[in-house]
């Protein structure tokens, strides 16, 4: 399974870099809003930081001015993968963006059905939104379930990015699935690596080598 980064932000992208963890980033605009730079800055210091796709997200919402903002997001970098929300307007664009190697990443999904529209529009990448789901009351993983079993079935070279994740049970319940990505807000990254097992065990460990030290 591979790990996208969930974040605009340039350190933590860079301390995930560290870990080998970061196959790509995700942004979007509430997380653009955090780091107080323009975007197009941040998107192009993440392009630097990791090898691997870079999501921004276009904002217009018809079908034109989403292809338009599109082409000039792609012009930033080789790597930036352009996200636009499961709308008709939006996999309009996506078709036709796909078409001329602009690569896409069909984001704000909670239904089977606008993953599948959204493969069969070309979407190199879908972002079906867990967390989400779960706070209004479903079982969001489910939907992971359903999406990667109608990709099977017909074979579709959508990756679906499993996103909006709020704790590590989504990161291992994605990986139980085979979802092909997670996209993982960075703090998360780090409750994934800890274990109150691990830190008494290497507790016991240095106490035990101050014997063997004393003895030798
Ligand atoms: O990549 C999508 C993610 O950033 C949304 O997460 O927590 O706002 O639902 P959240």
């Amino acid at each position: 399974m591979k790990f996208f980064i969930d974040s605009a932000s340039v350190e933590e992208v860079k301390n995930a870099v560290r870990l080998g963890v970061a196959d790509g980033v995700t942004t979007n605009p509430t997380l653009l809003a955090r780091e107080n730079k323009p975007a197009e800055v941040i998107y192009k210091e993440l392009c630097k930081v990791v090898k691997g796709p870079v999501c921004a997200e276009a904002v217009s919402i018809v079908a034109d001015d989403i292809i338009a903002e599109s082409r000039k997001l792609s012009a930033i970098d080789e790597n930036i993968v352009v996200k636009i929300p499961a709308t008709k307007d939006g996999l309009i664009a996506v078709n036709q963006l796909e078409s001329e190697g602009i690569k896409t990443n069909v984001t704000l999904i909670f239904s089977p059905m606008q993953a599948l529209l959204a493969a069969r529009a070309g979407a190199t990448y879908v972002c079906p939104f867990v967390g989400r789901l779960d706070d209004a009351g479903h079982v969001g993983m489910e939907l992971i379930e359903q999406i990667m079993q109608i990709f099977i079935n017909y074979d579709l070279p959508t990756q679906v990015v499993v996103a909006s994740v709020r704790g590590t049970l989504h990161v291992s319940d994605a990986a139980m699935i085979g979802a092909h990505i997670v996209t993982v807000p960075y703090n998360v990254i780090e409750k994934l690596i800890k274990h109150p097992l691990t830190d008494a065990g290497i507790q016991t460990f240095l106490k035990d080598w101050q014997k063997v030290k004393a003895s030798s």
